[in-house]
């Protein structure tokens, strides 16, 4: 772990910041990048750590993502590991009634701002024979429910493109880990609910979700396992969360 350059999309809160902390204490030089620059500054400066570089990014924009990947200066532009955590959900609403804005800004920011960092990296561990890439995809990847239906299917695009990295680039010593967390208390419903803060309190309410810091330790343990193993794909929920039944509709 000690002087790994690790790239983090989404460090400004929830798992991102929590990866960014776990991993900077134990020496990791962490590429931290989000759209709030603020929260980016104040996650370097409340901890210390010289060895979290704050970089503003919207992985929107394909053109900001190569520009800023390929100008980072010499001591951080050889990444070691990339950590593709940016997302978001929006709206729980059913397919017919929910706003087309909200399906393009999940696929913008899950399937496109994730294809984009992936190929602005990707020269350099090609480069060096070596790499490990973490995408965070979601158990709504796999199992679909009421109103996740974008959401749901960007988190596959994010499984099948994460197997299809593997393929492509296992002859080149590339690891790649599909990490697909459960139901987690961080900003993510209320980014789903637009700000509501009492609605994505609500999702909760009387449950014990996933915490930031236990997907920070899966990642280290992930990043730390044997080097002649590639973890595929993990699946982690809380204890009291499971799949969703069949719905049987009658008459
Ligand atoms: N919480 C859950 O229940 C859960 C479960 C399974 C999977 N996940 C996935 O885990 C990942 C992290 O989510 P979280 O729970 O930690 O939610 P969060 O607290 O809302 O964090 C999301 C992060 O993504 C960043 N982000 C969003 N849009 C971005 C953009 N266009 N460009 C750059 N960064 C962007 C945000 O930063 P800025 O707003 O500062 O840009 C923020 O740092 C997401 O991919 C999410 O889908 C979450």
């Amino acid at each position: 772990m000690k002087n790994k350059i690790i790239l983090i999309t989404g460090s400004t809160s929830g798992f991102g910041e929590a990866i960014s902390l776990r991993l900077a204490k134990k020496g990791a030089r962490i590429i931290a990048a989000g759209r709030r620059l603020n929260k980016l500054l104040k996650l370097q400066k409340k901890f210390g750590l010289d060895n979290i570089l704050p970089l503003e990014l919207d992985v929107r924009d394909q053109k900001k993502v190569f520009e800023a990947i390929n100008s980072l200066k010499k001591e951080w532009s050889d990444i070691d590991i990339l950590i593709n955590n940016a997302g978001l959900a929006k709206g729980l609403n059913s397919s017919d009634d929910t706003k087309m804005e909200h399906w393009n800004e999940m696929v913008d920011t899950n399937c496109k701002g994730l294809m984009y960092v992936t190929r602005a990296v990707l020269p350099t561990m090609s480069k060096k024979n070596k790499g490990h890439i973490i995408n965070i995809g979601s158990v709504a990847g796999t199992y679909p429910y009421f109103g996740g239906n974008i959401y749901g299917a960007s988190k596959a695009f994010v499984h099948h493109f994460s197997l299809n990295l593997r393929a492509d680039l296992a002859d080149k010593n590339i690891r790649v880990t599909s990490l697909e967390p459960g139901a987690a208390e961080t900003e993510f419903s209320i980014v789903r609910f637009d700000g509501d803060k009492d609605k994505a309190k609500k999702t909760y309410d009387g449950f014990e979700p996933i915490e930031a810091e236990n997907i920070a330790e899966i990642v280290e343990f992930v990043i730390n396992s044997p080097k002649n193993i590639n973890l595929n794909r993990i699946e982690v929920m809380a204890n009291n969360q499971t799949f969703a039944g069949f719905k049987f509709i009658k008459n």
